[in-house]
């Protein structure tokens, strides 16, 4: 879909911005650009609208040298969106919405009503339209932000740091709007961020570079996490990398066991023959009670008579990762993460340890493209990622 091949930007003063890059990113997909600050993120990014123009090789776009299209008419097929949303002051959120489709000539009317629908798209009420920007939050300027740059329906979108002026909270919810946008619209998204975090979470591959402009590795994130390409893509991914791969596990994959589930009718002599510190125990339709301790059972009677430990937090099999699992492990008081299914009802229970050995089996997704550490990626070809290879 965009297409950099050799690509090279060394401004007058000696300042090498990008350093021979090669890189398709994949139609439909999310791409994260992400490095240090001065890193060539930017530059990177504007070389596809041509606001900047690369001092060596080529950009293209659905294979057509973007050199051979003129600036607007590239531009017109490119939505744009930067920090703090960039909103004209003195228009109305609904006029600045409308910017690209009066641009285009759509006429007043419909051009509004097609500001209408984006507003409603990026979740905000439609009072708002009459607002100027200094009458909305940050987070809410950004929306509109997003909302204008998808004004004209454009194939690309090009997005720099957009929520990083936010504060943590917004800027989660934005991440998750956009993943929910993206859903619906299939954009081919260029996106730059600071944030490891933010890039693992948004993207479907990340590139990430070092300072001079340089790629380190381009990958998707389970394999970033996996198998940094070198000292300087592991430091940047950050010492707790091992537990956020296994957001990438499915937990329906995870193996439980059933042995420890037991339900209240159960005699505690029976509880006793598991030979377990801990069982759960669950009422008749198997669902979770709580936890009760063979060392401080009653002498006779059922588990009913126990007194319980409470359950600390759940997982669920239909749709939660390995990580909620491990979460789950590591606050019950028995040290045991309780699975359930869609309705509530307890599949089995896993340690801490049965889980992590569960998640740590040989790569599912084929081989890595990492870059060598030499940082030889643009002899080596452009790594090709197909967008919707994870999730
Ligand atoms: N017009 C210019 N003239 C000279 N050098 C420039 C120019 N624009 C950018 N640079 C330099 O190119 C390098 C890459 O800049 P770029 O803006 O792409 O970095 P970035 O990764 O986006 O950084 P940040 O995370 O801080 O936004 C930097 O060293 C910067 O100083
Ligand atoms: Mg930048």
């Amino acid at each position: 879909m965009i297409r950099f091949d050799a690509v090279s930007k060394n401004y007058p003063n000696g300042t090498t911005a990008v350093d021979d890059l090669s890189l398709e990113l994949a139609e439909g997909g999310i791409t994260v650009l992400v490095g240090p600050s001065g890193c060539g993120k930017t530059t990177t990014l504007r070389m596809v609208n041509r606001m900047v123009e690369p001092t060596a090789g080529t950009v293209s776009l659905r294979g057509r040298d973007i050199r051979d299209v003129a600036a607007p008419e590239l531009r017109r097929g490119i939505g744009y969106v930067i920090q703090h949303a960039g909103l004209f002051p003195h228009r109305t959120v609904l006029d600045n919405i409308a910017t690209v489709p009066l641009l285009l000539g759509w006429g007043r009317k419909k051009a509004r009503a097609r500001a209408a629908e984006l507003l409603e798209l990026v979740g905000l009420p439609a009072g708002m339209a009459k607002r100027y920007p200094y009458q909305l939050s940050g987070g809410q300027q950004q929306r509109v932000g997003v909302a204008r740059a998808l004004g004209a329906d454009p194939p690309v979108l090009l997005m720099d740091e957009p929520f990083s002026a936010v504060d943590p909270i917004v800027r989660a919810e934005l991440q998750t709007e956009l993943i929910r946008l993206q859903k619906e619209l299939r954009k081919t998204i260029v996106f730059v961020t600071h944030d490891i975090d933010e890039a693992i979470k948004l993207g479907d591959n990340i590139a990430v570079f070092r300072t001079g402009g340089r790629l380190a590795q381009f990958d998707s994130p389970e394999r970033l996490l996996a198998d940094p390409a070198d000292d300087f893509v592991a430091g940047f991914v950050g010492q707790d990398r091992g537990i956020r791969r296994l957001s990438f596990v499915d937990a329906a994959e995870l193996p439980l066991r059933e042995g420890r589930v037991l339900s209240a009718a159960t005699p505690v002599a029976r509880a006793r023959a598991v030979d377990e510190p801990w069982v759960l125990v669950v009422d008749g339709d198997r669902r979770p009670l709580g936890w009760a301790a063979v060392g401080g059972l009653p002498d006779e009677g059922t588990l009913a008579d126990a007194v319980l430990a409470p359950l600390g937090h759940t997982f669920s099999l239909a749709g939660d990762s390995a990580r909620a699992a491990l979460d789950a492990a590591l606050l019950s008081p028995s040290r045991l993460a309780v699975g359930v299914d869609a309705q509530g009802k307890v599949v089995g229970v896993a340690d801490a340890y049965e889980l992590s050995a569960a998640t740590s089996g040989p790569e599912k997704d084929g081989p890595s493209t990492s870059a060598a550490p030499s940082g030889e990626v643009g002899k080596q070809g452009p790594p090709v990622h197909e967008a919707g290879e994870k999730r």
